[in-house]
């Protein structure tokens, strides 16, 4: 197989304050490392409330709106970059439906969680919001570069 194809690309996952405090971010990382992406950015953040009014201004006006800036804010985040084919369609069926009540078994959402206010992860829906996390959430030298000799064996 070849991994440098054009659908190679980068996408914003975050392990909410939940998933930080029920011990989640370990299994969470594994899901993404077994199904073959690369880690090239992490850290635990967190996130100030402006911080977090910017990553959801789609969603303002939602009633849901300021609970969930309370939320994200309860608490360390940890804020991952995974590179790979499809990073951010694939993140996002890794995660599940945004409810979990909706997510399939097998998903992280599907397998960890019940609330929709209490979903354990983020994921970017498209390539240019994932562009916009990033660059919110990461500094250009918090991101790695890297070829571990075990991709080989997954393209
Ligand atoms: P959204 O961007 O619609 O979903 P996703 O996180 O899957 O991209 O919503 C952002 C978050 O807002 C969602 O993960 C959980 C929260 N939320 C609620 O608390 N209540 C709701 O009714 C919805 C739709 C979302």
């Amino acid at each position: 197989g070849t991994r440098d194809t054009d659908d190679c690309v980068h996408s914003f996952i975050a392990i909410k304050p939940d998933g930080v405090q029920r011990g989640l971010i370990g299994p969470i990382i594994s899901r993404f490392e077994n199904r073959g992406f690369k880690l090239v950015g992490i850290k635990l953040v967190s996130p100030s409330k402006k911080h977090l009014e910017e990553h959801y201004a789609d969603l303002a006006e939602k009633s849901f709106f300021q609970g969930l800036i309370a939320y994200m804010g309860s608490g360390p985040v940890c804020a991952m970059i995974w590179e790979g084919r499809d990073a951010v369609k694939t993140g996002r069926s890794i995660l599940g439906a945004t409810n979990p009540l909706a997510s399939a078994p097998g998903t992280i959402r599907g397998d960890f969680a019940l609330d929709v206010g209490r979903n354990v992860c983020h994921g970017s829906d498209t390539v240019d919001n994932a562009k916009k996390e990033i660059a919110l959430w990461f500094e250009e030298t918090e991101i790695q570069s890297w070829k571990p000799a075990a991709f080989d064996w997954v393209y």
